[in-house]
């Protein structure tokens, strides 16, 4: 039987697609990038950018999807099938998605290991010893083997939901998983708020400090905001193409948006009451949830063990649905391409992503001195899917939609062939042709010359 290639509901479509962008970005990245760049403000900030141009990026990705029903490429060439360069910006699409699958396994298996970690009771038997806390950590990363195993264990979770279909595997988990994730943030939020002395978090979280917010501050939002709601990879004009097409993209899209937005915020509130109300710092950088949470956790005695497990469960919970997008966005492509049987497809990019992984997690301890323009395979590909693909290639994206595609297309879309009134639209469509290619371009030469 031909599987059917669309989500089965737009709450099942909604529910992906917030699974694809709620993930280490929300959860690990945003909280420490809040924390270095002065909190409240840049949480002000951020909002701004993720309401007028993230959700501008996803609604174009979502319009260019469902309009074709074809992934990335294809998608480009059949809406300007005489300038087939176009498929170009698809291709870097897919290519992002690549490497930033090829990453983000990395991390994931690192989640993994610490929920196992959390379980049998390593975590906990480090004590409240910030120095031991961070050796467990980098002798750990660096060790070679067993970050390995734990990635392919991930990786493998991962393939096993694709294999089962758009609705019964991505569609079906995403349904259990994000009402979960959201049960398991509340509990930590409620964990953090009760703590002696967390009102300074909350206080820290909300309160706008302007004087920390510099110029890289804005940058850093403006990033964060593109990465966060997983746009500028092709990944949601796939999934735009599995939409009902009697869905309204702009409530879509703006659920999406603003699902991704309070679960970040949460994630900062499950934090940092309780980074401040155990005295740590809470400009921790990356190292905040492997190194400082697992001493906050710690400092609670017994119930440490399960909130330490509930934590790094709702991490891997976010990773999960955020690398089967990616891993999906791969797997149709390729099948569009060759016509090859979703199963190869999927079963190619798994082994390739996983290989990939492989190799950056090595380059951390073992493969430490393979360099590329000296930097260790893992910190390339990390610049790389920072400062140069995502925004390269949702700057293409976004100057196709604002400037190629024929607005006739886009207004049908959104409208549903003139169903549903557009009354955005201008404002709509200004932001996509002016405000978010000059932030892209401003993104872009900052990060390069950063
Ligand atoms: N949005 C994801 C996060 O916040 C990361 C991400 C970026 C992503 N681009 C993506 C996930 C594309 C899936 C698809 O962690």
């Amino acid at each position: 039987m031909a599987e059917q290639k669309s989500f089965s509901s737009s709450l099942g479509a909604i529910m992906a697609a917030v699974g694809s962008a709620v993930g280490l970005g929300n959860i690990w990245r945003f909280p420490y990038i809040c924390g270095k760049y002065g909190g409240g403000a840049f949480i002000l900030v951020y909002l701004c950018f993720v309401f007028l141009l993230g959700s501008v990026l996803m609604m174009s990705e979502l319009v260019i999807g469902r309009r074709t029903q074809h992934t990335p490429i294809k998608a480009f060439h059949h809406l300007a099938p005489k300038h087939k360069a176009w498929g170009l910006v698809g291709l870097m699409g897919l290519v992002t998605s690549f490497f930033i699958l090829s990453q983000y396994l990395v991390l994931s298996g690192w989640t993994t290991n610490y929920i196992w970690d959390s379980l049998t009771g390593t975590l906990a038997s480090l004590g409240t010893d910030a120095g031991r806390i961070s050796d467990h950590f980098s002798t750990f990363s660096t060790s070679g083997l067993r970050p390995i195993v734990f990635l392919v264990v991930f990786s493998l979770l991962g393939l096993v939901i694709i294999l089962g279909g758009v609705q019964k595997g991505i569609e079906n988990v995403s349904k259990v998983l994000m009402p979960v994730l959201v049960v398991l943030v509340l509990v930590l939020c409620v964990r953090s708020l009760t703590l002696p002395g967390a009102i300074e978090g909350v206080k820290y979280l909300f309160k706008p400090d302007f004087s920390l917010l510099t110029g890289e501050g804005i940058l850093a939002a403006l990033g964060q905001a593109l990465f966060s709601l997983s746009v500028g990879m092709g990944v949601m004009i796939v999934y735009g193409s599995y939409i009902p097409t009697d869905d309204r993209l702009f409530k879509t899209a703006m659920w999406i948006t603003a699902s991704d937005t309070l679960i970040a915020i949460l994630a900062g509130v499950a934090i940092f009451p309780a980074v401040f109300s155990c005295g740590f710092d809470p400009a921790g950088g990356p190292g905040l949830v492997y190194c400082v949470l697992p001493n906050v956790f710690n400092t609670m005695g017994g119930a440490g063990v399960v909130f330490s497990s509930i934590f790094f469960v709702l991490l891997m919970v976010a990773a999960l649905t955020s690398a089967i997008s990616l891993l999906e966005a791969l797997t149709a492509t390729i099948q569009a391409h060759t016509g090859m049987k979703r199963t190869w497809g999927a079963v190619v990019f798994f082994a390739l992503t996983t290989l990939f992984g492989v190799l950056f997690s090595l380059s951390i301890g073992p493969l430490s001195h393979v360099k590329i323009a000296g930097n260790t395979l893992f910190d390339f590909v990390d610049k790389l899917n920072s400062i140069y693909l995502p925004p390269l290639s949702a700057l293409g994206t976004i100057i196709f939609f604002g400037w190629f595609m024929k607005e006739d297309d886009i207004k049908d879309e959104l409208s549903n062939h003139g169903t549903v009134s557009i009354g955005y639209y201008q404002l709509f469509r200004f932001l996509a042709r002016y405000v978010a290619p000059i932030a892209l371009v401003v993104v872009l030469v900052s990060g390069i010359l950063g």
